[in-house]
Order: structure tokens, then C-alpha cells, then sequence
């Protein structure tokens, strides 16, 4: 995708800065709509991947609905005329202040994640003579086989509610009238590259489907959530993902009665692979075994390598030298964390040289902070 055209463009503007592929994300949009409409299924953007205003602006315009995890992002999504008929809201911890601004807003549903949050979310909507509409986030103890810190459909992790609360569920439920049960949520974690979890996810929400059917609920909602991975080892051989085989594996396992919608709530898949980092070379400092690169961006613009060990290919853009060297390729704040890749092989750099972050489009900007009192990330857009 890096041009001759493009990376003489890049060299204009001053580093470190996202720059998105506006044209790809519509591609990946377009890709999610021909095969999710293929089944009826209902797709909502995790809008916690990335909230860049231009790019909520390229994905407002599609039919997508959003998925929401704290008031600022359905705020958001409202404000961008996102449909409010097809906003969820989700969080462990959703505050008084959130549950009422939702309510205000009549959103499509609320993910519960405990018997604590229905209490209050009744008590809430009640002050305002409203029904709300909620889904359970249950927790399904499947393992989805990614990073600790982004697995959450297993017991010990903190979120939804989990088997042995559905009766208590049920009775309170009895006792909450200004709550309207809807459906079932799951998310079983994110960057989940094998279609193997999804398949147990499906056949334990078959399971869940039934056991709420026999206790008198026939839910019209089935929400089976995100997570499904990205290629971050090659990203040019598969800039989208196949969304084809994705959908299918929901198709051909889970079973869904006639008057049941499926809904998804995809990020990473989305905008994952529209988004680089662009940086420059600040210095190259040879050691006895190793050699830094040491870049001007840091972990302040993308942290996923520091808080999850994650990879992100790195390659330099301006280099014409023939012969390779391995890097250890790291920016410039003061944490030894701070380092986006070990022994990484790049052609011979040099001060100066532009180095790209690929597919940083998802959890990358928007997880940017201003530590060491760093400036804001920029951001360009190519059409
Ligand atoms: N639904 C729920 C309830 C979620 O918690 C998440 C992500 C999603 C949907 C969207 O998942 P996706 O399709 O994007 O995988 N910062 C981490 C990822 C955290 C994901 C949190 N939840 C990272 O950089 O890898």
C-alpha cells in the first residue's frame, strides 16, 4: 500500500501520526455487509476499536450499529447519527450518570453484567417511568485461546454473569418491572485467530438459549459480541478479513429459532488493518549486541506491544540499502517496556528514515495517552 506517491506524501508530514486508509476501511465495511446481510445477521462497531472522528464519520454512513462501553462513546455514536435503535451498551461499570444519559436516549439495549447492575438500572429507569430494554452478558467459560489480558468469557475473568446466578437471575428479574429482558450477550475475548471457540461459543449458547426458552423466555435477542483476529504477521495478504467463512461458522452451528436476530459486535475486524503508525528515525545506537532504533514514537502512541507483548509488523519506508540488520526498535519514553519489537530485521537504517507500524488501525490511537506530557497524535487520511 506504501507507494512511491505515498511515502513522498507521508515524508510532508511532521511524525509520529496515524495515517488511515479510508478507502480500505469502506472495502472492509462493504466486505461486512455483503456477508452479514447474507443471513440477516445484525452488526454493531465496537466503537472502543477507534473513535477518530473521521473514520466514525466514513462508518456512520453505513447501516452498522454501534456498541458502546461508556457514555462518552453512546454519546458518540448519537451524535454521528448512529441509529439509537441499534446502540447496546456494555461495561462492568457503568456509572448512575451513563445509565441515565442511555436511558434519556432510548438505546436498542443494555448488556447487564450483574445482578448488582440490574438493581440499579431498575431503580433508574423506574425514576424515569421507563422500561429498559437489557440483554445478560453471561459469562460462557469458554477459553478463546488469545492474551490474558484480552480474554473474558472465562470464569475468572470479571465480566457477565455466569451459570450459577441464572436462577437468582430469573426470580429477580420477577421483581423488576421497569426491566424488559431482551436477549443473551457473549464476548468471549479479542485478537481470537482460530474459528474453534466460536464454535464451542455457539454450541454453549445453544445450551443457555434453551435452558432460558424452558424457564419462559423466549428471547428475541442472541448477541454473540466480537473478537475474531487480524493478521498482524502479513497484513497485505489479507487486508480483510473473510468475513465469509466468519458468519458461517455462526450459521452452521448456532441454532436459532425463527423469531431470534444474531448480532455481532465487531472492532479490530473493521478498522484494524486501515491504520498505521508513521515515525521517524530520531537515532540509531549500536551496542556490543544489539542495535536500537530509536524511533519518536513511543508507547504513549501505541501501547499494544507494551501491555500485551503484541506484534505489529515494522518496516522502514525510505531505506534503498540492500542489506538487513536486526533492531531492537523502541521510542523514546522512559519505561524499558517501551519497545515495539526485539531483533526486528529492517533494511539499514538511519536517522531520518520513515519506519511504519502496520495495522494499528484498531486499539492504537485511541489507547494514545500524553505521559511524559507528549503532544496529542496526529492523523491523516488518504481517500
Ligand atoms: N464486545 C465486547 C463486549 C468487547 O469487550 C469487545 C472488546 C468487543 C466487542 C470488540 O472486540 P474486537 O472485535 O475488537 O476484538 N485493547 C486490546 C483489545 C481489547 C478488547 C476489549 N473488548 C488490544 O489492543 O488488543
Amino acid at each position: 500500500m506504501f507507494t512511491e506517491k505515498i511515502i513522498k506524501e507521508l515524508s510532508g508530514y511532521k511524525t509520529p501520526f496515524y495515517y488511515y486508509d479510508l478507502t480500505l476501511l469502506q472495502r472492509t465495511l462493504d466486505a461486512v455487509k455483503t456477508e452479514s446481510t447474507k443471513y440477516n445477521y445484525h452488526v454493531h462497531y465496537a466503537f472502543k476499536a477507534n473513535t477518530n472522528p473521521e473514520i466514525i464519520k466514513v462508518i456512520s454512513k453505513t447501516s452498522l450499529g454501534a456498541d458502546c462501553v461508556s457514555g462518552n462513546e453512546v454519546k458518540c455514536a448519537v451524535e454521528n447519527g448512529f441509529d439509537v435503535s441499534k446502540i447496546v451498551f456494555a461495561g462492568v461499570g457503568k456509572s448512575d450518570e451513563e445509565i441515565n444519559y442511555a436511558l434519556d436516549q432510548n438505546i436498542f439495549c443494555f448488556n447487564c453484567e450483574s445482578l448488582q447492575e440490574l438493581d440499579v438500572m431498575n431503580e433508574l429507569a423506574a425514576i424515569k417511568n421507563k422500561v429498559a430494554a437489557i440483554a445478560l452478558r453471561i459469562n460462557p467459560n469458554v477459553d478463546a485461546h488469545t492474551h490474558k489480558y484480552i480474554t473474558t468469557g472465562l470464569e475468572e475473568n470479571k465480566f457477565g454473569i455466569n451459570p450459577y446466578e441464572f436462577e437468582t437471575v430469573i426470580e429477580k428479574l420477577k421483581q423488576l418491572p421497569n426491566l424488559k429482558l431482551i436477549g443473551l450477550h457473549f464476548h468471549i475475548g479479542s485478537q481470537i485467530t482460530d474459528l474453534g471457540p466460536y464454535k464451542k461459543l455457539c454450541l454453549r449458547v445453544n445450551e443457555i438459549n434453551r435452558f432460558f426458552l424452558n424457564k419462559g423466555y423466549d428471547l428475541p435477542v442472541i448477541n454473540v459480541g466480537g473478537g475474531i483476529g487480524i493478521n498482524y504477521h502479513e497484513p497485505d495478504k489479507e487486508n480483510i478479513l473473510d468475513f465469509a467463512t466468519y458468519f458461517k461458522v455462526f450459521h452452521d452451528f448456532i441454532e436459532l429459532r425463527k423469531n431470534q436476530e444474531l448480532h455481532f459486535e465487531l472492532g479490530r475486524a473493521i478498522v484494524g488493518q486501515c491504520g498505521n503508525l508513521v515515525s521517524k528515525v530520531l537515532y540509531i545506537k549500536n551496542g556490543i549486541n544489539t542495535n536500537f532504533a530509536i524511533l519518536d514514537a513511543g508507547m504513549t502512541e501505541l501501547i499494544r506491544p507494551a501491555l500485551y507483548q503484541a506484534y505489529h509488523k515494522i518496516e522502514n519506508l525510505t531505506s534503498s540499502s540492500k542489506s538487513i540488520i536486526k533492531y531492537d526498535v523502541v521510542g523514546p519514553i522512559c519505561e524499558s517496556s517501551d519497545c515495539f519489537g526485539k531483533a526486528v530485521e529492517l533494511a539499514e537504517t538511519k536517522r531520518g528514515d520513515l519506519v511504519v507500524l502496520r495495522s494499528a488501525g484498531a486499539y492504537g490511537e485511541v489507547m494514545s495517552s500524553r505521559y511524559n506530557l507528549r503532544d496529542e497524535v496526529r492523523s491523516y487520511f488518504s481517500e
